[in-house]
């Protein structure tokens, strides 16, 4: 079903705004996506009428406050389609999802000489907290390559697959380049060789459709804030069975059993993971945004967002000096683009000039920028909240760059 997106718009009060006297024109949300009043108003009504902890009273307050903490976390499985309730796990962020199975997983199951296998187009986000663990552990750190196109090399990673690999922690779309990598297939590919996989949702859950079960991967993990909602939540799922035998991440309140000076037992999942008062705010708003995102569909959000990709990539493809970075056959709708002779900041600070915002730099993937062999990129993302007219502006705009600063 089309969506109507100037309706859509009218939910959400920044892109009703001006910049620099124009039209706010928003190409950022791969970085994180505007808000929905639906959700700022969850959070704001949560503060203001229902305010009160969970898990920890009797009131009513904290009753109903726990309840609504935990539809949250149904929501969340039944739009990842993951089995159980306590397979979902509330994290801040991506970053901290990865950083928790890094470190647990990474204790439970990693030895000397193991391996964990990543890909050359991650995000610092899922490089750095691998690097860290094979540190720690004496253990093998590998990278799928990829071609010219941004594509990973299959091949490859078939030979790098081995015995001693224990993980493969990898992007579904990669954020610097859009493209998506076919998890299935290298989920079974891992699996056959007695690896396990996590992948880095990030860019995907916002835009396509995540069956956790299908796919059958053994984590997956996203950021509520790329997803409309807000900052400071993200979600770890793991399969029950690899998150039992896997230790705590942080130790506090909510995560024990029972606690002695001499010893302490754990909760079970999902608490085991979430020590301390959890962001109960942010998980009320992240409930509202996939309440959101529900109620449009994910697969029209899905149709919507390639048009305008197909759209813009048609666009740009025609403007003298650019160059597109990453030209995957199979791509989320953004575009990492170089423009010959004019550095990627100028072009940002130029377009930011016309009220369009795009993200310029290395996106957190310095060696994607290393083996396109260029020091930025300037990437425009879209949401299905953009519009074909606000990508024609930006073509305009970028012929006006390329007049006036390409030497
Ligand atoms: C692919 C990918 N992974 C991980 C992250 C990190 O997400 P967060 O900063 O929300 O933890 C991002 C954010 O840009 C991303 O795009």
């Amino acid at each position: 079903m089309p969506l109507d997106i100037a309706k859509i718009r009218q939910d959400f009060p920044m892109l009703a705004k001006t910049m620099h006297d124009q039209p706010l024109v928003y190409l950022d949300s791969a970085a994180t996506a505007q808000k929905p009043l639906s959700v700022i108003d969850a959070m704001t009504d949560f503060y203001r009428d229902h305010y009160g902890t969970v898990h920890r009273a009797v009131y009513e307050l904290a009753i109903r406050s726990s309840g609504d903490y935990q539809e949250t976390r149904q929501k969340i499985r039944a739009f990842l389609n993951a089995a159980h309730d306590e397979e979902i796990i509330f994290t801040r962020g991506t970053t901290e999802s990865i950083n928790l199975v890094a470190y647990s997983f990474g204790k439970a199951f990693v030895q000397p000489g193991d391996e964990i296998l990543i890909s050359a187009m991650e995000h610092h986000s899922n490089i750095v907290p691998w690097q860290l663990l094979c540190e720690d552990r004496q253990a093998i750190l590998k990278v799928i390559p990829m071609n010219e196109r941004g594509e990973l090399l299959l091949e490859e990673y078939e030979k790098l697959l081995s015995p001693r690999t224990r993980l493969v922690a990898i992007t579904h779309i990669a954020n610097s380049l859009g493209t998506i990598n076919p998890i299935k297939q290298i989920t079974q590919m891992a699996h056959q060789k007695g690896a396990k996989v996590l992948v880095d949702g990030a860019q995907s859950a916002p835009h396509l459709k995540v069956d956790v079960q299908d796919l059958d991967v053994d984590f997956f993990v996203f950021s509520g804030h790329k997803l409309l909602g807000p900052t400071g939540i993200g979600i770890l799922y793991g399969k029950a069975d690899l998150l039992n035998q896997m230790p705590p991440y942080q130790g506090g309140g909510d995560m024990i059993e029972t606690v002695t000076f001499p010893k302490t037992t754990y909760n079970v999942l999902p608490l085991k993971f979430e020590a301390g008062t959890p962001m109960i705010a942010e998980v009320m708003g992240l409930g509202a945004a996939i309440d959101y995102i529900q109620a449009l569909g994910i697969e029209n959000i899905q149709q919507w967002e390639h048009e305008l990709l197909m759209h813009a990539t048609a666009q740009l493809e025609q403007i003298p000096g650019l160059r597109i970075i990453g030209q995957a056959q199979d791509k989320g709708a953004l575009i990492s683009f170089v423009v010959d002779g004019v550095h990627a900041l100028d072009i940002g600070t130029f377009l930011d000039l016309k009220g369009i915002a795009v993200r310029t730099g290395h996106h957190c993937a310095q060696p994607v920028m290393r083996f396109f062999n260029v020091p930025a990129t300037a990437r425009a993302s879209f949401a299905f909240y953009n519009t074909k007219e606000e990508i024609d502006y930006l073509a305009t705009s970028l012929r006006d760059v390329v007049r006036k600063l390409r030497p």
